[in-house]
């Protein structure tokens, strides 16, 4: 990723959602206006995000701090951790609140393909880049981390380590950064001796970032184990916020399960004329659950693939088969396997098959 590529993306269009037809009309469709109403519902559907309370309200924390942050005074400021089991849909919660704060902060300048500029000093231009996003690799070190900020300035990674954190800091502010994420910041390696130099580094790029009242995001998985959060300089200026994927164990878990599948029947069932009302939040709610165990991930990729196929075979509503037939990841198929065998996922102890 880089400023560029964080551009374009915030620029792109979303694809138009197809035509709402009625049964009628979809069997009156020659087979060239058919293919061509597939063709938009499947991009629509691969494009389009369920609106989540979790994601709600991660953008509200995000605007809260970031505001915060930018009217208070220079000094280490507030950073934000967004933490979560894998694929729960935390890069794509920080990511949608990223782009909608990037066109608010860049405004009209989105319209021009090139990236906006500004001007730091008189007579001097430069790129504007209110957010920096950096996508972590595995075992990343400090060096990995600093060239990834560096690359996504467009800045040389070479020369060493001191020199490219001096850079970051100029970087920084010649290119009026408001916002750093360091997404998947699990991958930092923390492990040998090190680590500690690389949780100092962490500290003093938020230090830099607050000089000029920017904040730092942190996105990762399973944090509570990780030194990151344990370290009591960053855990007193931390805000965390949790996502989990949607439970079945008490009724208020239940009632905003189901919340959550009207939100999404609203979206889709325009699309599926000869659906009713409840389809997923009553008629298919415990089967949707069972295959997804409330990922939403898994939930976007199910739905996605049973409303495909029930427009390619016509039938225009789901069926339980058309959400059996879709392959899911790993471990939501795992962790179906284990409810269809009686057992609650990750537990020893057998459960009876019709409580779920
Ligand atoms: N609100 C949502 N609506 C639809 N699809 C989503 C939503 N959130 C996440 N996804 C999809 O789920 C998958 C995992 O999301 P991602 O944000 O990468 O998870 P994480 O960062 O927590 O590992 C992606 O394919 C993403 O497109
Ligand atoms: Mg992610």
């Amino acid at each position: 990723m880089d400023a560029n590529m964080w551009h374009r993306h915030a620029r792109a269009q979303q694809p138009a959602p197809p035509e709402k037809l009625s049964l009628i009309d979809l069997r009156a469709l020659s087979s060239a206006e058919r293919d061509a109403h597939l063709g938009a519902l499947r991009d629509w559907l691969a494009a389009s995000q369920f609106p989540t309370a979790d994601a709600r309200r991660v953008a509200a924390t995000m605007w809260n701090v970031v505001t915060t942050n930018a009217n208070s005074g220079p000094g280490a400021k507030t950073i934000v951790a967004v933490n979560a089991p894998n694929t729960i849909g935390k890069s794509t919660a920080v990511r949608a609140w990223a782009h909608q704060a990037y066109r608010q902060w860049i405004g009209q300048r989105i319209n021009d393909a090139r990236l906006p500029s500004w001007s730091p000093e008189p007579g001097v231009h430069a790129h504007e880049v209110p957010v920096a996003w950096i996508n972590l690799q595995s075992a990343a070190r400090i060096r990995d981390f600093n060239a990834q900020i560096l690359t996504y300035f467009g800045y040389p990674t070479d020369g060493p380590i001191r020199s490219l954190s001096t850079r970051i800091a100029g970087a920084i502010g010649r290119h009026r950064v408001r916002v750093l994420v360091v997404d998947d910041v699990h991958l930092l390696d923390t492990r040998f001796k090190d680590g500690r130099e690389v949780l100092d580094h962490l500290k003093h790029v938020n230090t830099e970032l607050g000089e000029r009242g920017a904040t730092m995001v942190l996105i990762g998985a399973n944090l509570h184990d990780s030194p990151i959060l344990a370290d009591p300089q960053i855990a007193g200026r931390l805000q965390a916020l949790e996502m989990a994927p949607f439970a079945v164990d008490t009724l208020e878990d239940k009632r905003a399960w189901q919340e959550f599948l009207v939100d999404v029947e609203q979206q889709l069932l325009p699309y599926l004329p000869a659906a009713t009302d409840g389809l997923l939040a009553k008629t298919h709610v415990s089967r949707i659950w069972r295959r997804t165990q409330g990922f939403v991930g898994d939930v976007s990729a199910l739905l996605r693939g049973a409303v495909d196929a029930a427009a390619v075979d016509g039938t225009w509503t789901l069926h339980p088969s058309h959400l059996d037939g879709i392959a899911l990841s790993q471990r939501a198929t795992f962790q179906e396997q284990s409810l269809l065998r009686g057992r609650r996922p990750g537990s020893g102890a057998p459960k009876s098959r019709d409580s779920q």
